[in-house]
């Protein structure tokens, strides 16, 4: 014990001095120790402490579908480490070629698979593809913008950022990449254009449209959406938003992206989160899930009609993708990816993710009568209350409340989620996002930790 608190004094003197937290103000560790994790085993964490968490948000971002502690991926990547670890995305691999036969079975609508090794880098790679597309299809137009949705996030680096909808992730790093064009998030709580659902005609879908007009549609090569707006705050569009979408884009050839990085394998209670919505994408995007974090990887999942658009006589030396990721080329994280799959499939997951999401909605909307409590909203394990002040207003309630929720689940032994540096003034919604073996039992832990801790804020 003495030398695991040694060890623990340690390792918190290290992260003190070297390490720079990923989307952390450093000045609140003169006041606070740094959060340091030192294993998991199910839907439970430990820090350096010694202190155990129920893990609400699978891995903080969203990203351990599967829980912690799966023996099989780990030895799954072993295994593969030592036949071959690595070659170049520009030869194939046993594990990678399984793997890209397995996602088309699971989405036998789309053709070809391109493997890299984060969410950004696969949303980065389909705009590449895009512009590209479009420009050997269309050459006597310069059809090159891409469009996206207000509230969406879709990666950190500049081209991921630039489609991103949320302000506060852009300020300080502008000039962004141009050619990027927002519309109107799919928002029933919080309606642009103020109408009610149904009677609305579908305004934040038509949007699309306008813009398209507004720029010309020999401008536009794609749009980007996620199924269902994540960190911008588990947004669920509308029946029928997809359709009116998916219209559009075919009457103007725009290609569709769905940003699967989230929503993909079982978060939403099926594989993909665009399989609740009637909608047939012309690219799939994944990362997170695909290997439930264990290893670093993403894929970017094409139709055939973009793929033949590529194809060229050799001696056309610039006509096909010129495009690698180094990583992307990691035998030993799709051999993790295939085995995550696996696990997924046969413990019926997306099952689990369906019935307990029901689950926890069900227990989430006792949380109504709270006055607080604006909006429960989600699909499957992937579930956001939106917080107000008032709930006919529904001015949002400040940072400062969401801090305390939060510190307040954390010190009952729950780690949350909320929304963090998107809207301004609108960072109000609390996330879950467990992992998709989580029990009844576990379910009841978070409700209570949240029903406590909103009893002590009113
Ligand atoms: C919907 C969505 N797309 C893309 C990304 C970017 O993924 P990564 O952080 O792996 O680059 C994220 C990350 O949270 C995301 O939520």
């Amino acid at each position: 014990m003495e030398r695991e608190a040694l060890n623990a004094d340690k390792l918190v003197e290290l992260d003190r001095k070297y390490y720079w937290h990923h989307l952390t103000q450093h000045k609140v560790f003169e006041t606070q120790e740094p959060t340091i994790i030192v294993e998991g085993k199910g839907c439970m964490v430990k820090d350096v402490r010694g202190r155990e968490f129920l893990d609400g948000v699978s891995g903080g971002v969203w990203c351990v579908n599967v829980g912690y502690g799966e023996d099989s991926i780990a030895e799954a990547v072993f295994e593969q480490l030592k036949k071959l670890p690595y070659y170049a995305g520009s030869a194939g691999n046993p594990p990678m070629l399984h793997l890209a036969e397995k996602l088309i079975s699971l989405l036998p609508k789309l053709d070809k698979v391109y493997i890299s090794n984060s969410g950004s880098e696969a949303n980065e790679k389909a705009f590449k593809l895009s512009r590209q597309y479009s420009r050997l299809k269309y050459p006597s137009q310069d059809r090159y913008k891409i469009i996206f949705r207000e509230r969406d996030y879709h990666g950190t680096t500049f081209a991921a950022l630039s489609s991103t909808g949320q302000p506060e992730r852009k300020m300080g790093y502008e000039p962004l990449v141009p050619g990027f064009l927002g519309i109107a998030p799919a928002y029933c709580y919080r309606c642009s254009f103020g109408k009610s659902y149904p009677g609305c005609n579908m305004e934040c879908a038509r949007d699309l449209e306008t813009k398209i007009n507004q720029e010309g549609a020999d401008t536009v090569a794609a749009v980007i959406l996620e199924p269902i707006t994540a960190g911008g705050g588990i947004i669920v569009p509308p029946d029928g938003y997809f359709e009116v979408i998916q219209e559009i884009c075919q009457k103007y050839d725009v290609l569709l992206i769905i940003d699967e990085v989230v929503c993909g394998f079982g978060r939403t209670g099926k594989m993909f989160g665009h399989e609740h919505f009637n909608v047939d994408p012309d690219m799939l995007t994944m990362a997170k899930g695909l290997a439930s974090a264990y290893m670093p990887i993403s894929a970017t999942v094409i139709k055939q009609k973009i793929f033949d658009q590529f194809l060229a006589d050799p001696s056309d030396t610039l006509h096909y993708f010129r495009d690698i990721s180094t990583f992307g080329g990691s035998a030993a994280a799709c051999a993790g990816a295939n085995a995550n799959i696996k696990v997924i499939e046969q413990r019926n997951l997306c099952e689990n993710s369906a019935a307990m999401g029901d689950y926890l909605m069900g227990r989430l909307k006792e949380l109504e009568s709270f006055s607080m409590v604006g909006d429960i909203r989600g699909k499957g394990l992937f579930v956001g209350v939106e917080l107000v002040e008032d709930k006919k207003t529904k001015a949002p309630v400040s940072e400062k409340v969401m801090g305390q929720i939060l510190g307040n689940c954390t010190a009952q032994g729950v780690l949350l989620g909320k929304m963090n540096r998107s809207v301004p003034g609108l960072n109000n919604v609390l996330q879950m996002a467990p992992a998709l073996i989580i029990t009844k039992e576990e379910i009841d832990r978070i409700v209570d930790a949240i029903k406590n801790s909103l009893e002590k804020i009113k």
